[in-house]
């Protein structure tokens, strides 16, 4: 991606290439994904910015659509989901203006803060097709080019006349892109079936999107954070992780099912608790000791001091308070940081999950990996040898408790 030094060619500058995607996104759904990610990869666009709009003009809202921080939040998620090559960004510029939101007030902002680049507004085939009907379509086409997409191959030569109808009469430059169909309902039979629950709406969300709407209750789903299923308390959990830690968890998930088989112990139980491990780590210490707080949790002077050891307490707390854990789920997220003196099979799979999933590369895990398949309590007495020796080395107090585990494994396996 070109960065503001590589920017300056020839003495002239190289404008960037931005797509703009606004819409309701009530909800964004994998349509939209699919659609800006390929409009990136086409026009090789450099930046995306997606615009969720506040009041179109040219349609009501339904009078189920969640509040702007809800709609804005969704985009974020589904702008995470798309996983693009380049820079993206959700504006709220349109949820924060009062009225209906005109797309030519937009790409006038947007003007004032990319004024040397490349605008492509982006939009569905229905837009394209009535773009004369909106407000200042002359003006509109001196500021960005249109780029439509399309999604049945028989529409394609409407959207070409449309084309070449906008580049005769408006001086437009457009583009038109042919799309897969990717999602078969209408945002409106998609809402419907997040009411309807069950978890049809699933296949066609985002993960985190989907599980953004069961925990806040959005569209009238009435899901029971306290009797989630299992794909339905995965989705929940991503909403609650930083995008990057997402992988390290279902990671963790595999390796603990796969534990749990090896060992005996309940594969759901392992699921659920891999799932939940790091649910509050994105959390700063304040809002970690703001939960300890609400669900009186006490803690030690180590825990206090210690802010990576509070993401295991306040993680089993949330588990417990907020989705009816019950209390193995819970103690094996409680102790998967520093690890305890006389663990249950539960807390040793989570423990050395967390230790050894795929995705964790800081060490050489070969061995415990390995062991990990072999000799449950062995490879426990290397993971805490090895945490220990690598905090030390780091210059990190070693808990307590960690010491403890090692120890009495040291005093069992002798
Ligand atoms: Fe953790
Ligand atoms: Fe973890």
């Amino acid at each position: 991606m070109k960065g503001p030094a590589a920017r300056a060619v020839d003495g002239g500058w190289d404008a960037l290439k931005i797509g703009v995607y606004g819409g309701t996104f009530n909800p964004i759904h994998l349509g939209h994904i699919e659609a800006a990610r390929r409009a990136v990869e086409t026009l090789g666009l450099e930046k995306l910015l997606l615009i969720p709009a506040g009041l179109p003009p040219h349609k009501e809202l339904a009078p189920d659509t969640p509040g702007p921080n809800h709609r804005l939040e969704m985009t974020r998620l589904g702008l995470e989901a798309m996983e693009l090559p380049c820079e993206g960004e959700v504006l709220d510029l349109e949820l924060k203006r009062e009225g209906r939101s005109y797309t030519l007030d937009t790409l006038r902002e947007l003007k004032k803060r990319f004024p040397h680049d490349r605008i492509y507004l982006l939009m569905g085939t229905d837009m394209f097709l009535t773009f004369q009907d909106w407000r200042g379509p002359d003006k509109i086409v001196k500021l960005c080019a249109l780029c439509a997409f399309s999604r049945e191959a028989e529409g394609m030569e409407r959207l070409w006349e449309q084309r070449l109808r906008l580049e005769r009469e408006l001086g437009a430059e457009a583009v038109v892109l042919e799309l897969p169909r990717v999602v078969e309902i209408s945002s409106t039979q998609l809402r419907e079936a997040l009411a309807a629950g069950g978890g049809e709406a699933r296949k066609y969300l985002a993960p985190a999107v989907y599980g953004y709407i069961l925990r806040n209750g959005l569209y009238e789903t009435k899901a029971d954070m306290k009797n989630l299923s299992l794909e339905d308390l995965r989705c929940v959990a991503m909403t609650m992780l930083k995008h990057s830690r997402i992988p390290h968890v279902l990671g963790t998930e595999e390796t603990a099912a796969a534990l749990a088989r090896r060992w005996g112990a309940g594969e759901d139980a392992a699921r659920r608790a891999a799932l939940l491990h790091d649910c509050t780590k994105r959390l700063d210490r304040e809002q970690h000791l703001e939960l300890c707080r609400l669900y009186s949790v006490p803690l030690d002077r180590e825990e206090r001091r210690e802010e990576k050891l509070l993401h295991a307490i306040t993680g089993a707390a949330v588990a417990r308070e907020e989705f009816g854990m019950p209390p193995e789920i819970v103690s094996a997220i409680r102790w998967h940081t520093t690890g305890k003196a006389d663990m249950s099979l539960l807390e040793k799979i989570i423990y050395l999950a967390d230790y050894i999933e795929p995705t964790r590369d800081f060490c050489d895990l070969r061995e415990l990996r390995k062991l990990a398949f072999e000799d449950l309590d062995r490879a426990m007495l290397l993971g805490f040898t090895m945490a220990v020796q690598d905090l030390k080395k780091k210059g990190v107090v070693v808990h307590s408790n960690s010491v403890r585990a090692r120890d009495y494994l040291k005093g069992k396996l002798t």
